[in-house]
């Protein structure tokens, strides 16, 4: 009874020693019996050892991290398999960051910010938003949506709107409260808005608050956007200051992509006569004085306010101020791409 248990014992024993060894002699194992072989870019097995290569670029962090999850659970189920090592590969996005600028407050900064994103994001770009406004975030106002990023690894995920994701400084606190903000307070929030998990996204635009600042050096500093524009009103004062953050991104080596005339063209409503309340043509002729590309010029309408104060961003609709939009949006896209 002693000895024929000893025996069945042994049996097993040289049963599992000799599956291991089979299991050894096999260094590669069955690809397609995996999950998401389409990401695979290597699969071994060596003495129990799994060890995967897969893709995840254009995967969110949440996405990748569920990839390596389904891989590494299937690798384990795989027979002798005792351990899995997943490692995941991913082509660095090449992301191009846009700085949307005024000298003066109110120009309209935001809403072209807003409108542009929306008008790229519909010609099939990928398209995130960061309002840097510390002290008067707009974005939530103008994209519609009050709902707050999630984190995730200490990373903030952006919200979605109008086929564009975003963040905004004003998710993050409560009205008012980053009025007391300063210098390293702002700047450390937007450094984590500039970091976010902006997944895919090609073209970031920031939508910066009026001035040359703190906000708007640490993020020419530490963040080196491919390229700036600026937005200003056709009035001479409006034009000072753009000739002021001209000077700035100037100096920062920034390119500037172009200068855009907004309120622009007023037409009367009734009798559709046009009129210019702040005048016409001087962003033009102050970007050809300085050298700068003019990008174009946006209607002074009654509805481009109106819309965007309720949360709809008109380059999202049709019509000529969304037509306005789209033809600033082609020419931003190809001064970037040349
Ligand atoms: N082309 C336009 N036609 C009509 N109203 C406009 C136009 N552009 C902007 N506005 C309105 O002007 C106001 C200021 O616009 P916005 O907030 O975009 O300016 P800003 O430059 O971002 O301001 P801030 O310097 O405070 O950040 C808003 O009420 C907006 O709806
Ligand atoms: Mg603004």
């Amino acid at each position: 009874m002693f000895i024929a248990d000893n025996y069945r014992k042994a049996k097993a024993r040289k049963t599992v020693a000799s599956r291991k060894l089979a299991l050894i002699s096999r260094p590669v194992s069955d690809r397609a019996a995996l999950p998401h072989p389409e990401r695979i870019r290597s699969h071994r097995v060596a003495d129990g050892v799994a060890t995967i290569i897969a893709d995840a670029s254009g995967l969110s962090q949440s996405e990748a991290k569920s990839l390596e999850d389904d891989l590494r659970t299937a690798a384990l189920a795989q027979a002798g398999v005792t351990e899995a090592r997943v490692a995941l590969t991913a082509a660095q996005p090449s992301r191009t960051l846009i700085a949307i600028g005024s000298g003066k407050g109110g120009v309209g900064k935001s809403t072209v910010s807003a409108n542009l994103a929306v008008a790229l994001a519909r010609m099939g770009k990928k398209v995130g938003l960061i309002d840097a406004d510390v002290y008067g975030p707009s974005q939530p106002t103008l994209l519609g949506t009050d709902a707050k990023p999630t984190a995730e690894n200490d990373q903030l995920i952006p919200v979605s709107a109008h086929g564009l994701k975003f963040l905004s400084l004003g998710q993050l606190v409560s009205p008012g409260h980053a009025l007391a903000w300063r210098g390293p307070m702002a700047t450390g929030a937007l450094a984590k808005l500039v970091e976010a998990d902006w997944s895919d996204a090609e073209l970031l635009l920031v939508d910066l608050p009026p001035g040359t600042g703190d906000v708007q050096l640490s993020l020419i500093q530490k963040s080196r956007p491919a390229g700036a524009v600026i937005v200003s009103t056709p009035q001479d004062l409006s034009l000072i200051d753009a000739r002021r953050a001209v000077d700035l991104f100037n100096k920062m080596s920034v390119p500037v992509l172009g200068i855009i005339e907004n309120m622009a063209t007023y037409a009367c409503p009734h009798c559709g006569e046009a009129s210019h309340p702040f005048g016409t043509g001087g962003a033009e002729a102050a970007a050809a004085e300085m050298g700068v590309p003019f990008l174009g010029r946006l209607p002074l309408s009654i509805a481009i306010g109106e819309e965007s104060d309720a949360g709809r961003p008109p380059a999202a609709g049709a019509g000529p101020d969304s037509d306005a939009f789209a033809a600033i949006a082609t020419k931003l896209l190809a001064a970037v791409t040349h």
